[in-house]
């Protein structure tokens, strides 16, 4: 007899409600954000790099990268909810686009990535690290990072939009003075990012341009 594992409650609740929080992010022009943003980096990937998207969820973030124009050789897209990454999976084969071929889903959990050290050239996470403790979601995305390689996180900043999120999202919010600090222990901080007042994605986030030590 094969014993199912236990889903946590987190995993519960964005299995529920994968869908609705795709079509929302859709319309709320996230993807077009981050992908403006991400273009304005220099993230020195090539055919060689493999990217992994922590926390994925339905796949805004990865296909904003893509849209930015990197073409890595892999990413993966790691997320706890299944239904979420199914979600992620038929936006790519709508899309019917050869870039995303090298997408590949990953169920599992952040805070214990089945990757090797020292595995990824790039590692994007945004709206995760607040399901998780901070130090322990921290460390372990640095552990998979390069050397020298670069983490784009984007937390949730302090405003009323992140509170009512927060609420709705079941989650918890670290302050960001706390993010910056516990970032530094694991990475320099190359910079902070606002997003235009214009964007939805200003209203509840930020980013940080982290480089592992
Ligand atoms: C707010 S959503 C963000 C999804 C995606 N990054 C985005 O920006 O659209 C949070 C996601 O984190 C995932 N998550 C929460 N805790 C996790 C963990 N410990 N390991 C992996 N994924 C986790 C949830 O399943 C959910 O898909």
């Amino acid at each position: 007899m094969s014993i199912k594992p236990k889903k946590s409650k987190t995993q519960n609740f964005y299995d529920r409600i994968a869908e609705v929080h795709h079509f929302a992010l859709q319309i709320n022009g996230y993807e077009k954000s981050v992908a403006k943003y991400l273009r304005s980096l220099d993230l020195q990937i090539d055919s060689d790099s493999v990217v992994l998207d922590a926390g994925s969820g339905t796949g805004i973030v990865s296909k904003g990268f893509y849209r930015a124009g990197f073409k890595p050789r892999k990413t993966i897209a790691l997320d706890l909810s299944r239904n979420s990454l199914e979600v992620a999976r038929k936006q790519v084969l709508k899309e019917r686009s050869d870039v995303w071929d090298s997408i590949c889903h990953v169920q599992g959990n952040v805070l214990s990535l089945p990757f090797e050290d020292a595995f990824f050239d790039t590692v994007l996470t945004c709206g995760v690290l607040e399901y998780i403790p901070l130090d322990e979601g921290l460390r372990e995305m640095a552990r998979v990072l390069k050397p020298g390689s670069k983490l784009v996180l984007i937390p949730i900043k302090p405003s009323i939009v992140g509170s009512v999120l927060e609420f709705l999202y079941k989650f918890n919010a670290h302050p960001i003075k706390d993010v910056k600090r516990v970032a530094q222990k694991y990475f320099n901080v190359l910079g902070d990012f606002r997003f235009p007042i214009t964007e939805p994605i200003s209203w509840s986030k930020m980013i940080f341009l982290l480089e592992k030590k």
